[in-house]
Order: structure tokens, then sequence, then C-alpha cells
């Protein structure tokens, strides 16, 4: 039978893993860095490292959120994001960033981040921002210059620009690969299809309409 202390030190421990799984996203690091080695073959949870002595400031170094994205896209608006795929050096740190830029009336659709929650910070202009719950509840409000919004890790969630100007807003995750499942292409726009009967009866709408969504979903 286990003794007091060590039943107290298993209760404890059990308490700081559930803590950690429920505060954390990405695990945490083992090491100062580990830039990532986006070439190699090897498959870990997240990247293996490159030889420290191959690192430079580079790897931390990434110039590509200073200017506006090209907002004439279908939803009139763009993403750049600023990850481990661009900085190998945010490899097994657990936070990344991204740029979001959008035309007036651009809308940055509907979509869910299966490994970060996300803040917004709003550089330009005011966007009207939104999240639903598991309950089906819709949480949201415009948001305007230098004010942020949270969107819980793994809920639906969008931003539009609500301005007759463009805005632009930056977005940080807790994790160095967020993912981004936009909700309309997974289900109208994947490969290989999801069957139309499947969305037929989920949206309750008909094989024209089935075939029409995807058109205009289609990738260009
Ligand atoms: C905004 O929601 C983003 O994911 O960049
Ligand atoms: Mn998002």
């Amino acid at each position: 039978m286990p003794s007091t202390n060590s039943s107290l030190f298993l209760c404890l421990f059990l308490a700081a893993t559930s803590l950690n799984l429920i505060i954390a996203a990405d695990p945490d690091m083992l090491q100062d860095l580990c830039v990532a080695d986006l070439n190699s073959a090897v498959r870990v949870n997240g990247f293996p490292c490159k030889p420290a002595t191959n690192v430079t400031a580079s790897d931390f170094f990434f110039a590509g959120l200073a200017h506006p994205g090209a907002t004439n896209t279908t939803m009139g608006s763009v993403v750049t994001a600023a990850n481990v795929e661009r900085i190998p050096g945010l490899n097994t740190l657990g936070v990344s960033l991204s740029r979001v830029d959008y035309a007036p009336g651009g809308l940055n659709p509907p979509h869910v981040h299966p490994r970060a929650t996300e803040i917004v910070f709003v550089l330009t202009g005011e966007i009207e921002v939104g999240f639903v719950t598991t309950a089906n509840r819709v949480v949201g409000r415009r948001i305007g210059q230098g004010e942020v919004f949270v969107f819980p890790r793994g809920l639906v969630h969008w931003q539009r620009n609500v301005g007759s100007t463009p805005a632009a807003a930056i977005a940080a995750f807790n994790s160095q690969l967020p993912g981004t499942l936009g909700v309309a292409a997974a289900l109208f726009a994947s490969e290989p299809p999801v069957a139309d009967e499947v969305l037929e009866r989920a949206f309750q709408i008909g094989a024209g309409e089935v075939r029409r969504i995807r058109r205009r979903l289609a990738p260009h």
C-alpha cells in the first residue's frame, strides 16, 4: 500500500499534469531552442532540431507581416502566417502569429484552429468578430484599432470588415502551428469530396445547391 507521502505526491503529480493539459497547447520545451529542420525525413511531434552550430538569427526572423497582403480574394481577406513553417526557430516554443488583411466588407470565413487559442489585435479599421460555443451560442462584437478579442481553442470563429476602408489585424496563437480548418472549404472543397448525400442532408439543401457551392469554393 502506498505511504501517505507517496499518495500525496501522486495526487500532486496528477493535479499538475492535468492542469498542464488544461492550460497548455503545444507541449513544453526541453531545451533552450530547437530550430526546426523543415527538410528532415524524420517524423516527430513537431520538427527535429537542426544542429546548434548551424543556427543563425535568420532562423528567428520573418519580415512577412510588415506589409498588407493582397485582399483581392473570393472572401476579400488574406491571412499571412508567421508560424514554424516560416520561422523555424519557433519549433517547440508554442507560439506563432498571423496578419489578417481585409478589404472593405471582406470576411475571414468561419474556421477553427485545432491546436490553439487565438487573440487578435486590430491594427487598423473596424471588424466584427465572433465565435460559436458548443452550446451553439454566438459570442461576438465589433472591435476597433488597438482593441483585442479572444477565440477559444477549437471553436468556430470569423472576422468581417464592417468599415468602408481596409482593415488589418495581428493574431497570436499558443501553438507553433495552430492549424486552420475552414468550415465551408473543409466540407465543400475537400479532396476527395465529402459525399453529396452527406451535404444535402446536413445542410437540408438539394444536389444543385451542393454543386453550385462546390463550384464557387473550388480553388482557382
Ligand atoms: C484569424 O482568425 C486567423 O486565424 O488568422
Ligand atoms: Mn482564426
